[in-house]
C-alpha cells in the first residue's frame, strides 16, 4: 500500500462525518470535506483546492468542465498553487509555467476537527531530485486549509537550505461568477499594474476593475483585500490576504479560451481569477531557516440594498 492510498489516509487522517479520502476525477486522490459551515474538495495533486462553498451558497470556485486530471498536468480551475515562480520562469522559459508544485503530488501532514466544527487539513511537499533540477534550493512548502463558512488558505514556505533564496508564487484562485459582464472588482483603484495583454505596459488603475476583453494584469505593491461584486448571483466574494504584495486579475476572454483545450465553450464568462500573488518586483527573499506565509481568506456575503 502506498502512502497516498485512500484506505491508509482515511485510517490516519480521516475525520468521522467531516473528512474522507477517495479516488477522484482521473483517479487522483482527493479529500472531501464537509462540516456544518461549508464544504470543500482538495486534490493531493498540486495541493489543489478544487471546490469550496459555504453551506447554502452556490459554489465559490470555478472548475473547468474540460479540465484534465492527470499526473503531471495542471488542473484548470479551483486554486492552483503556483510556486516558486509566478508565470514564466524569469530566465528559462523551458521550465514549467507557474513553477512545479501545481503538477506534483503532495503528502498529507495533519488533519483536525476544530472546536467550532470547522475542518483543518495540512498538505506538504519538499525538495526532491526532480525539483532540485528545476530549482536548486532545498525547501519545505505547506498548505494549511481551514474549511468553515470562510475558506482560509496559508501557503508556508520554509528555506531548509544553507543559502538564501528568492521565490514568488500565487494562490491562483478561479472564482465562479454569474457572468463576466455582471462583476466588478473593487479595491485596486490607483494601483500600478503591468498589463500583460498590452505588451507589459505599466498603467494605473482608474476606478473599479471591470472586464470587457482579454485581461491579464499584475497589480504591484498592493496589500489591498479585494471584493468581487456579482450582481447576477447577488453576492460579494471577499478575498483578504496577508504576505502578498501582488494581485493578479485574469480572464482569457473568447479567443484565448477557445485555444485552450482545458476550457469549455463559453466558460470564460463564468470565471474570473483574482490571485493572491508575489511576482515581479514583489518576490520574497528568504534566509536559511526562515519562513514566509502567503495567505488568502475567501468569504461570501449577500449584496443588499445598502451596499455602495
Ligand atoms: C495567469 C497569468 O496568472 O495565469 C496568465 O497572468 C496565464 O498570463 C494564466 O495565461 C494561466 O496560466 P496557465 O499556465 O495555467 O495556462
Amino acid at each position: 500500500m502506498t502512502t497516498n492510498e485512500p484506505a491508509r489516509l482515511n485510517h490516519k487522517y480521516g475525520i468521522r462525518d467531516q473528512l474522507v479520502f477517495s479516488e477522484g476525477p482521473g483517479g487522483l486522490i482527493i479529500a472531501e470535506i464537509k462540516n456544518p459551515h461549508g464544504e470543500a474538495t482538495v486534490a493531493l495533486h498540486g495541493g489543489h483546492i478544487l471546490a469550496f462553498r459555504p453551506r447554502d451558497h452556490a459554489p465559490v470556485l470555478w472548475l473547468s468542465s474540460k479540465s484534465q486530471f492527470k499526473t503531471g498536468k495542471a488542473i484548470r480551475g479551483g486554486i492552483p498553487v503556483c510556486w516558486p515562480w509566478f508565470a514564466n520562469h524569469p530566465t528559462d522559459t523551458d521550465k514549467p509555467a507557474h513553477g512545479f508544485v501545481r503538477t506534483a503530488v503532495w503528502s498529507v501532514s495533519e488533519s483536525e476537527k476544530l472546536a467550532d466544527g470547522s475542518s483543518y487539513l495540512k498538505l506538504s511537499i519538499s525538495d526532491s531530485e526532480e525539483t532540485l533540477k528545476l530549482w536548486p534550493h532545498r525547501f519545505r512548502l505547506e498548505i494549511n486549509i481551514t474549511v468553515s463558512d470562510v475558506l482560509s488558505v496559508k501557503l508556508v514556505t520554509t528555506n531548509t537550505d544553507n543559502e538564501p533564496f528568492i521565490c514568488g508564487g500565487a494562490l491562483h484562485s478561479y472564482f465562479n461568477i454569474s457572468s463576466i459582464e455582471n462583476i466588478m472588482n473593487k479595491c485596486l483603484e490607483g494601483c500600478t499594474y503591468i498589463d500583460k495583454f498590452y505588451k507589459g505596459r505599466r498603467k494605473k488603475q482608474a476606478g473599479s476593475v471591470t472586464i470587457r476583453r482579454e485581461t491579464d494584469r499584475i497589480y504591484l505593491d498592493t496589500k489591498a483585500d479585494c471584493i468581487i461584486e456579482d450582481n447576477g448571483l447577488q453576492r460579494r466574494i471577499g478575498i483578504s490576504k496577508n504576505g502578498s504584495r501582488t494581485t493578479v486579475v485574469w480572464n482569457p476572454w473568447i479567443d484565448k479560451s477557445a485555444k485552450m483545450k482545458d476550457f469549455g465553450d463559453g466558460e470564460y464568462k463564468r470565471m474570473v481569477c483574482v490571485e493572491t500573488t508575489n511576482a515581479d518586483t514583489d518576490v520574497i527573499s528568504l534566509a536559511p531557516g526562515h519562513t514566509h506565509t502567503l495567505e488568502s481568506h475567501v468569504r461570501v456575503e449577500p449584496l443588499t440594498g445598502n451596499n455602495e
